[in-house]
């Protein structure tokens, strides 16, 4: 059986989740749904980064413990997954004993190999951003990166010998194109590889920050938080600790990534994996940014979009198709209310909300429910099956680019087909002769059908939708290959219409 393993970032639980959150986590989740529908044993990993000095500054700030902040923050990201129908298979924390255990481990195990040395530094360091810039990198005192203002900070630390993989990792990525999607990104790791590699700083004194996992050969000092945090990758699947189900999972598929930290994916991880003769996952594909109409997102602009809030208005699967099917993976996009009930004015309600209605609603009229059997097929049943079939085909090779977006645009070709088709057949002036109603058959089974195989596909982004189609057209949920087969659909079996798929929005 084919496997399949997903992950998304780990999320700092220093704030409540926002959009951007949401996006990754649905993101991995139509993929590992499409995969599982696909018959794949699949298994999606989320969780939570707790250690580090923005959550030990947030735990201060409310006057709490680390332990006692991250204790009731991770919650307000397993509350939104559950909201969200994420169907992740596990949830990580970095604080879990499994993950502490393993992160110790491979520190002592590159320690005594060598890979692992003492110095001294001075270096600018970033609080926001937890990390250490040379005199070289900085602006006026300022972060490259996020712009706040670096603090000088000389002290001995335990460093990565990162540099010496530098080599090694451009050819790595020149040799497997698919590794780092999509190829923009790609290009700009390789451009950031073109500047010598330096050692990474994998330690912070405990008299400075004190929130995290203990080096295990040296008392006095914590893990860097992303050396901590990459692990959750390896962890999760068993590393060191159930060899079999690690080598079943590992590599993996995919690792879903924001592209403010594709650096930290695509160079400190892939050396460090390289560093423990591990290989390396297949792809890092690294997704743009949500504004919110047009503006970053931020709590002090007051523009900040709680996901609960939108699903409450919205709905679930109207925010997961807004998400998937506004942008392009990879670019960056806007979201606006407009857009957003634009959106399921068209697409939802109109096009996919109606087909299912009239189609259901003639069934019982014509039918009284019972689904009949297709008579030979005529010219417009084939051009039907022949674009579902190829709908198919495109969404099963779009999958492995994650193409979400062109994905939704394409099982929407598949429905304007079968609107089109009813609107040239007439199934209402059919119904009116007795010659007419031999056709009627074939088109009210034909449209079920392309229902039904269009509920499978459209599941993995909306689930609540597409089991509601299915339902009713009367069709059971089944997973596998077959389930996309056209003539799946039982002849004799119930389709009632229950509820309308989605509302317009005036
Ligand atoms: N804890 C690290 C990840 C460690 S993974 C081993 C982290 N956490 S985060 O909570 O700050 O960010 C998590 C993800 O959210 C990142 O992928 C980031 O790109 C994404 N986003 C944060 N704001 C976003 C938007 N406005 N839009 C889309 N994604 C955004 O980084």
């Amino acid at each position: 059986m084919k496997k399949f393993y997903i992950t998304t970032p780990i999320y700092y639980v220093n704030d409540v989740p926002h959009i951007g959150h949401a996006y990754t986590t649905v993101a991995a989740d139509v993929a590992a749904r499409y995969n599982r529908l696909r018959g794949a044993d699949v298994f999606f990993l989320t969780g939570t980064d707790e250690h580090g000095q923005k959550v030990e500054a947030a735990a201060k700030q409310r006057g709490i413990s680390p332990k006692e902040h991250t204790d009731d923050m991770h919650l307000a990201f397993k509350k939104l997954w559950a909201e969200l129908n994420i169907s992740n298979d596990d949830f990580i924390r970095t604080t879990d004993q499994r993950h502490i255990y393993v992160v110790r481990k491979i520190l002592q195990k590159l320690y005594d190999k060598g890979d692992i040395y003492k110095d001294s530094y001075q270096g600018w360091y970033c609080q926001s951003d937890e990390r250490f810039w040379t005199e070289k990198d900085i602006v006026n005192k300022k972060c490259p990166d996020c712009g706040k203002e670096v603090e000088s900070i000389e002290e001995s630390n335990y460093f990565f010998k990162m540099g010496e993989h530098q080599e090694w990792l451009i050819k790595y990525i020149k040799d497997n194109p698919r590794f780092i999607l999509p190829e923009s990104r790609r290009n700009e790791v390789l451009g950031f590889l073109n500047q010598p590699l330096g050692d990474l700083c994998i330690s912070r004194p405990k008299e400075r920050l004190p929130w995290g996992i203990t080096i295990p050969f040296d008392e006095d000092y914590v893990t860097y938080v992303w050396f901590d945090a990459l692990i959750n990758y390896i962890t999760a699947p068993g590393y060191t600790v159930d060899d079999e189900r690690f080598n079943k999972y590992w590599p993996a598929d995919h690792h879903l990534v924001g592209k403010d930290i594709l650096t930290t994916h695509s160079v400190y991880w892939s050396t460090m994996l390289h560093a423990m003769g591990l290989p390396l996952p297949q792809n890092i594909f690294a997704h743009g940014w949500w504004t919110v109409e047009g503006e970053k997102m931020s709590k002090s602009k007051g523009n900040f979009v709680s996901p609960h809030g939108i699903i409450d208005e919205y709905g679930v699967d109207a925010v997961r198709y807004f998400l998937m099917r506004e942008v392009p993976f990879g670019l960056d996009g806007d979201y606006s209310a407009k857009a957003i009930v634009g959106r399921i004015n068209s697409d939802l309600a109109n096009n996919l909300g109606n087909l299912l209605s009239r189609t259901v609603k003639m069934t019982e009229k014509y039918f009284e429910g019972i689904v009949p059997q297709a008579g030979e097929e005529n010219e417009s049943d084939k051009a039907l099956r022949a674009r579902i079939e190829s709908v198919v085909a495109n969404v099963d090779s779009m999958m492995p680019d994650l193409a979400f977006s062109k994905i939704l645009s394409e099982i929407w070709l598949g429905i304007d087909e079968a609107n089109r088709y009813i609107d040239s057949n007439t199934p209402w002036t059919l119904a009116k002769t007795e010659e007419g109603r031999v056709r009627l058959n074939s088109v009210i089974y034909n449209t079920l059908e392309a229902l039904r195989i269009v509920a499978y596909l459209v599941i993995p982004f909306m689930p609540e939708s597409g089991e509601e189609i299915l339902k009713q057209v009367g069709s059971a949920k089944v997973l596998g290959e077959d389930s996309l087969k056209w003539g799946g659909l039982k002849s004799g079996s119930s389709a009632a219409f229950g509820r309308h798929l989605f509302s317009r929005i005036t």
